[in-house]
């Protein structure tokens, strides 16, 4: 906190919300860059840079200037979709550093993911090695591709977002991993290059996934003695971050430590799809206060950013951190427990409960850790523009996305003749 209120590097909140108005995403590029350093510097000091690729998880934030960044940064990318594919080629990352995941993609999906020559397939399902291999074929070419493999491991995080046990929908089951191996190398179209598993998200301890690793490594070696030697192993993303000062994140070097030991002394390439701890600290919604609203049983302060601007409390019971910017020399309020709520007709429309603030209408608040899975699942609900986002870079401030105005949200709508 400066002394004109909060800032983001060199740029103080109030004057972002001035300029380009609220709700508002705002990133630090500074912070992207560290979180991605994290990375590249503890492969480096375990002597794995060289044959590693840190695929960002563009599903976490996919705007442009992010993408970008990464890509100057020398990142790959992990993509979960055609539009994905366009807006990474489109922000000048290099197509032969781009990892397809996903359950169900469409052939449309595989056709431009061959032709523009990613690096490669990690496939879900038996049934997408064979669609993969009919769509590679009417092309001409072969499909480069791993079996993403699901090692029933309790990555101990969010049901909605753990991927690697049992009864998900993700990967193949361990078990039949072997012979769909097989499958795949006999397969006409199809190049075996790797092996995949990502098991789930926001994980804060390094042991599941060193678990993981460990079966992973079991299989490779298997395949090995059957002739099926693989290229790179993706040990996909999932490291957490800090929301709440009770439920730190470790940092990155320890939460890789576990898994890289294992690696060490191997051959294989590798490959790592990091999303959240690469922008989601480096993040927050800017939001100001438009209504106080004292009830008979609770404090309510009805802000501008709503529940389709932030999807994560709503749809995860989240928690992220809400603090007041504090410039412009306002009058503070008397401090009590504030519901803090859009104006969303939904009772689900929340971003945070019960947090203690003194708070008067036209304060702006910050809700901290919003870079990831933010602006990225945003809507349009109650016809609602999606907000602006802004990059700062030292003491500059970019518009990296102009906010949506209303009549571009029915300009794609017709009525009946
Ligand atoms: N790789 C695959 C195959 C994934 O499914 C995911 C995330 C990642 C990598 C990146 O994981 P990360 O490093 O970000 O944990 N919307 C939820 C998170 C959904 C994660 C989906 N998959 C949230 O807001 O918490």
């Amino acid at each position: 906190m400066g002394p004109r209120g909060l800032q983001v590097e060199s740029v103080a909140l109030d004057e972002i919300a001035a300029r380009f108005g609220t709700p508002c995403y705002v990133y630090s590029r500074a912070a992207l860059t560290t979180a991605f350093a994290a990375y590249r510097d503890t492969l480096q000091a375990k002597g794995l840079l060289d044959r590693a690729l840190i695929c960002y998880a563009v599903k976490a934030n996919s705007n442009l200037a992010i993408l970008n960044l990464f890509a100057r940064l020398g990142a790959g990318f992990d993509i979960v979709s055609g539009g994905e594919l366009a807006r990474v080629l489109a922000a000048g990352g290099s197509a032969d550093k781009i990892v397809f995941s996903g359950v169900g993609k469409a052939r449309e999906e595989m056709r431009a993911a061959l032709e523009a020559g990613i690096h490669c397939f990690n496939v879900e399902s038996a049934s997408e090695l064979e669609q993969l291999d009919e769509v590679a074929g009417q092309l001409g070419r072969r499909a480069p591709v791993s079996l993403r493999v699901n090692p029933d491991v309790d990555a101990r995080t969010h049901p909605y977002i753990s991927t690697g046990l049992k009864t998900a929908k993700f990967g193949v089951a361990f078990d039949q991993a072997f012979e769909i191996y097989r499958r795949a190398a006999s397969l006409p179209h199809l190049q075996v290059k790797g092996i995949d598993c990502h098991i789930g998200s926001q994980l804060l301890d390094p042991a599941p996934a060193a678990e993981a690793a460990d079966k992973v490594l079991g299989l490779v070696d298997r395949l090995a003695a059957a002739g099926i030697a693989l290229e790179h192993i993706d040990l996909g993303g999932g490291l957490g971050i800090t929301y709440r000062a009770d439920e730190p994140a470790p940092p990155t070097a320890d939460y890789l430590g576990p898994m890289l030991a294992r690696l060490a002394g191997r051959k294989e390439k590798l490959v790592f799809e990091p999303g959240r701890s690469l922008v989601g600290n480096a993040g927050l919604l800017l939001t100001r206060v438009q209504v106080l609203k004292h009830g008979e049983a609770r404090h309510f302060a009805v802000v501008d950013a709503a529940m389709n601007d932030l999807m994560r409390p709503a749809l995860y019971d989240a928690w992220h951190e809400i603090v007041k910017v504090g410039a412009g020399g306002t009058a503070a309020g008397t401090p009590m427990p504030y519901e803090i709520v859009g104006p969303v007709c939904e009772s689900g429309d929340f971003l945070g409960h019960d947090r203690e603030l003194a708070l008067q209408e036209g304060d702006l608040l910050a809700i901290l850790s919003a870079g990831a899975y933010g602006m990225a699942m945003a809507s349009n609900y109650n016809t609602r523009p999606r907000a602006a986002e802004v990059m700062v870079d030292g003491d500059a401030a970019h518009l990296i996305r102009r906010r949506e105005n209303v009549a571009e949200l029915f300009a794609l709508e017709s009525v009946l003749p």
